[in-house]
């Protein structure tokens, strides 16, 4: 980072707020479920299948790496609670439940706290709803990602596009906030049949999507097949931006706005517990690999947890579950706030990027990119443009030297 855009002198009361910056970005509590009831050929996540899993010895294990969170970060607001997996609608609502209680005694709840879970569709699960909702769970995510079963099958789902649309029925009559999963450009899937499924999936009137176009990690099933040159018919680059493309306008024009790369929202409708990430806010990360970002005592901390569930209970079992806590550098902060940041509509905050690390952008790139019409500043705000979108990649690669 060099120095020019230097936004003027902060007065000292500005200083004084900005001086605990999390504040900024909000305070989350991501709690992880690892299990799955199998796994997804695409999927790279630190899911797990288990033949049987003891929900008493995991509820011990959070509780307690909650209680350590709770000695440091006590009687914070708190504005999002997240149950991510692996599939966590496999959690029983009474661990769900014991949980969100533990977290109300140690944190000031938002009035307007998210409480999210992520949802696999099918019977055993959606039988669980009401459960979740009793116990404080007020959005759910529904991994749809297809809605037909031919691809359903291809991603190696258990369930099919009927059971998925009764589970999202069943969802969005227990819950005001429903978002489903998508993921597009799969395997001979044509701009068209995108066209038409995304058409399709805005009439069942979500309130926020998140789309995905499908990628092929290394270490999956899909990454092996691939390799091996027996996976067939992904689209080339040109289509797969054509989609993103489409994704924006037919979201768009009918009321949902990105303000992600792949997250769509009808006003007020934004995922809270993602901003938290996306904004540098602090979050706690329980359960195995969940990561964690810290403010404490004007230093800003990057948590990790073992990713092997056994490992992981056993450490939680005496402490905070962590494998490491790193300070985070001035330059480090500043560069995860830009690659978060940056994939949201609302963008950074210069003032913010200063009071980090006193650094400031290098103006030539900058410049550039503002010329070309990708990236636009204003006042305070930097932001990528909408036709810079699709090439966020690019432009990180240029303004994080
Ligand atoms: C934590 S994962 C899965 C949540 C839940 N277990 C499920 O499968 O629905 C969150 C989302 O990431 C997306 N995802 C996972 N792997 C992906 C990949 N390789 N390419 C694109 N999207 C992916 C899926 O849409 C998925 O719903
Ligand atoms: S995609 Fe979801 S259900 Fe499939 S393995 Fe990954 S976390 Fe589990």
């Amino acid at each position: 980072m060099q120095s020019a855009i230097v936004p003027k002198p902060l007065p000292s009361w500005w200083q004084a707020a900005l001086a605990d910056k999390w504040q900024k970005g909000g305070f989350g509590l991501y709690v992880h479920w690892p299990y799955c009831v199998s796994k997804c050929p695409y999927c790279d996540f630190n899911s797990h299948v288990a033949q049987s899993v003891d929900q008493d010895i995991w509820r011990e294990a959070y509780l307690s790496a909650l209680t350590h969170y709770a000695a440091e970060t006590g009687g914070r607001r708190l504005g999002s609670i997240y149950f991510g997996g692996g599939t966590p609608s496999l959690m029983r609502p009474d661990l769900v439940e014991a949980i969100i209680d533990a977290a109300q005694g140690y944190w000031v709840f938002d009035n307007d706290i998210e409480i999210t879970l992520e949802a696999n569709p099918g019977s055993v699960e959606t039988g669980r709803f009401a459960g979740y909702r009793r116990a404080g769970v007020n959005r759910i995510s529904l991994g749809v990602q297809a809605l037909n079963d031919k691809d359903l099958n291809r991603l190696g789902r258990k369930h099919t596009a009927r059971e998925a649309l009764s589970s999202l029925e069943i969802a969005q009559a227990y819950f005001q906030r429903v978002s489903f999963d998508l993921i597009y450009a799969r395997q001979n899937q044509s701009l068209r049949d995108w066209e038409r499924e995304l058409t399709f999936a805005l009439s069942l009137t979500p309130s926020h999507l998140s789309l995905y176009q499908l990628s092929i990690e290394p270490e999956t099933a899909f990454g092996a097949r691939a390799r091996a040159g027996k996976l067939g018919g992904l689209p080339l680059e040109k289509l797969a931006s054509d989609m993103y493309d489409i994704t924006y306008n037919i979201c768009k024009n009918n009321g949902l706005e990105r303000y992600e790369v792949s997250s769509h929202a009808l006003p007020s409708q934004e995922s809270k517990h993602n901003m938290i990430y996306w904004q540098a806010g602090d979050y706690i990360g329980i359960g195995p690999g969940a990561h964690g970002r810290l403010s404490l005592d004007g230093k800003r901390f990057a948590t990790e947890t073992p990713r092997d569930p056994t490992a992981w209970l056993k450490r939680a079992m005496n402490g905070p579950g962590e494998s490491t806590r790193q300070p985070l550098s001035g330059t480090e902060q500043v560069t995860e706030y830009l690659l978060m940041g940056l994939r949201t509509r609302s963008g950074i905050s210069l003032r913010r990027l200063k009071a980090m690390d006193d650094a400031v952008l290098d103006p030539d790139p900058l410049r550039h990119l503002e010329e070309l019409g990708l990236v636009e500043q204003k006042g305070d705000a930097l932001k990528v443009t909408p036709k810079g979108m699709p090439l966020l990649n690019a432009i990180l690669r240029e303004l994080v030297a």
